[in-house]
């Protein structure tokens, strides 16, 4: 059994594969909706949206795009994913004519024919998954405007010994059951707990972020069991 997060095809295959479980597991996941709404608000996007651009980078089943959704019900909103079988749920609801969804790997927008500039990228638990998440940074980055704000909304298990039980007990009491008990594939959900270790702690992602470039760097917690787990960190493209 590998011991290193899946990647690319792997991942895009692992996603397919609990993609018909996947919004009845995030469902029991108490508070998974609302801190995508708080990330979204965190945004700060003006009024409406109305005359605003979104990506929603790894959108998956739609649950980022709502919440995006839900804090700008009149910007246009792209969501773009990798996963064949995540879009197709997400594009079997019910979204206004505002919406679209792109299957298309964040390294590839520009062949899929997504291009900048946008008013604000959401990114939800996309980029601890990402091969490059350095060069996919400044990437996004260069897709939106000056000024306009990257949300990055993610767990973040860090180097604290008491997070980083809790995120164990977490994942191998209740996610990993769980997923099996809704034929989740255990795969996908040993890779979140795997990924979300590897990967940076909450410094050291706004490092990254600081590192590609962006400034105002921020980052604040959520409520709810989550809390010193989950994160929202928000950054800007600098204005020239
Ligand atoms: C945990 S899901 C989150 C979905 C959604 N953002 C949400 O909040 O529920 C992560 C998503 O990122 C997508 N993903 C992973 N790597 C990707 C990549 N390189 N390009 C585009 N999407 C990717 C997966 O296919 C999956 O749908």
């Amino acid at each position: 059994m590998s011991r290193r997060p899946l990647r690319d095809s792997d991942l895009a295959t692992a996603f397919d594969a609990g993609a018909p479980s996947y919004d009845t597991l995030v469902d029991r996941n108490p508070g998974y909706h609302e801190h995508l709404r708080l990330s979204a608000r965190r945004m700060g996007i003006p009024g409406d949206g109305a005359g605003l651009r979104l990506l929603d980078a790894g959108c998956g089943t739609g649950a980022s795009t709502a919440a995006l959704l839900s804090v700008a019900p009149r910007a246009e909103i792209v969501g773009i994913d990798a996963a064949g079988e995540m879009l197709a749920r997400a594009r079997a609801k019910s979204w206004p004519d505002t919406a679209r969804f792109v299957h298309s790997r964040v390294e590839d927008l520009a062949d899929a024919g997504v291009h900048g500039p946008f008013d604000g990228i959401f990114a939800a638990y996309l980029m601890r998954n990402l091969a490059d998440p350095d060069g996919q940074l400044r990437a996004l980055r260069d897709l939106l405007r000056p000024g306009a704000t990257l949300a990055v909304h993610d767990y973040v298990a860090g180097a604290d010994r008491a997070t980083r039980a809790k995120w164990h007990a977490v994942c191998w009491g209740i996610v990993i059951p769980l997923a099996v008990a809704h034929r989740g594939g255990t795969g996908l959900y040993r890779h979140l707990w795997r990924s979300v270790n590897q990967f940076d702690d909450a410094p050291g992602f706004a490092r990254r972020l600081e590192g590609a470039g962006f400034t105002e760097v921020g980052v604040e917690t959520v409520p709810g069991w989550q809390s010193g787990i989950e994160h929202t960190f928000l950054a800007k493209n600098p204005l020239p």
